[in-house]
């Protein structure tokens, strides 16, 4: 595996090295995906296999601009169009019905493909020297909390992957919004940055949250840490000799791993690396303070719910 430098020269290295085959850990404005060729049945299975993914979960394809959507879908609406003049490059993922030249692979089996243009500049840059679109996952192990760093990807997959672009931390931390627009009216499978009101400005109507059916990879464990994760509310609990504490509306008491948060915005950037970083402390178990129910905080609590076995 080798580490590519966050500049123009790493992020050609890094398009390189995925139109000869091989598959690249890279920073996006969310997390770290690990990418390869998507239009390429055998690199797919093998980004499956490196994360040990299962095989009914299926992934984003990134794209430069939105002009190669229409390479990688048929049928696309209209609003598709305008989502993407108003939200990308962006944390949105548009689910629309796949084009004949997207493996099945991509989609396990599905119809349908997922497709966003990340917001980072290395990652774009990348995706044109590939000169295909990749087809990228989350860059951790199934199940575990995703990579917010590189530092995360080479302590997990390190030994597994080709390379790694190093983009240093990422500016948002928690993945892409989910939307389902491939029949009818659009609904949300997986809440992130871009909220359900921002979407309705531009769809006309408040998109509803899918029930998890349509969205395959819900139905899997997510972004678990080592330690048992809490949610509270309210007062933050007094922690005991192994506990970690996190709030975002008071001081928490000291503990072994205690943080404040002062924003949505940083609970959203540091979440993943506070899931680490309790384990590195040898938290046993964590406590999350709740985040309101709008906007950004459905996002996060949406992460946490899963990071505690509530869902
Ligand atoms: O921000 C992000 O979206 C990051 C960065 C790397 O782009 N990627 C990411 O990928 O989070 P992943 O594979 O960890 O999550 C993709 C989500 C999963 O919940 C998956 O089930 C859903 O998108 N998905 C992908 N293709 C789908 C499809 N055709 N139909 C329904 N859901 C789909
Ligand atoms: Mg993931």
């Amino acid at each position: 595996m080798i580490i590519l430098p966050a500049d123009e020269s790493g992020a050609v290295k890094a398009g390189e090295c995925i139109a000869s085959g091989g598959i690249v850990a890279f920073p996006t404005e969310t997390v770290y995906g690990l990418g390869g060729n998507g239009l390429d049945a055998f690199v797919v299975a093998r980004i499956f296999e490196v994360k040990g993914r299962p095989a009914d979960n299926p992934t984003i394809l990134h794209v430069e601009s939105v002009e190669i959507l229409s390479s990688v879908a048929v049928d696309i609406p209209d609003v598709v169009f305008q989502l993407a003049d108003r939200f990308w490059p962006g944390p949105l993922t548009v689910i629309v019905k796949r084009g004949p030249r997207v493996p099945s692979e991509v989609s396990a089996g599905l119809d349908t493909v997922a497709v966003r243009v990340p917001g980072h500049m290395l990652a774009l840059k990348m995706i044109e020297v590939a000169g295909c679109p990749v087809a990228a996952p989350s860059a951790n192990l199934s199940g575990r909390p995703s990579p917010t760093s590189a530092r995360h990807v080479i302590a997990e997959l390190g030994d597994r992957i080709d390379a790694v672009l190093d983009g240093g931390d990422c500016d948002r931390g928690i993945e892409s919004t989910v939307l389902d627009l491939s029949a009818g009216r659009a609904k949300i499978l997986r809440p992130g940055f871009v909220t359900d009101r921002e979407l309705s400005e531009v769809l006309g109507y408040v998109p509803p949250f899918g029930d998890g059916a349509g969205s395959p990879g819900l139905r899997h464990a997510h972004y678990r840490p080592r330690c048992r994760v809490r949610l509270f509310s309210g007062f933050p609990p007094v922690p005991t000799r192994r506990d970690g504490v996190v709030t975002l509306s008071s001081e928490p008491h000291q503990a072994i791993y205690s943080r404040r948060m002062r924003s949505l915005e940083e609970y959203a950037r540091e979440y993943y690396r506070i899931l680490r970083e309790a384990d590195e402390a040898g938290v046993e178990c964590l406590y999350l303070e709740r985040p309101i129910l709008h906007g950004l905080g459905m996002a996060l609590l949406d992460r946490m719910r899963r990071s505690a076995g509530e869902v």
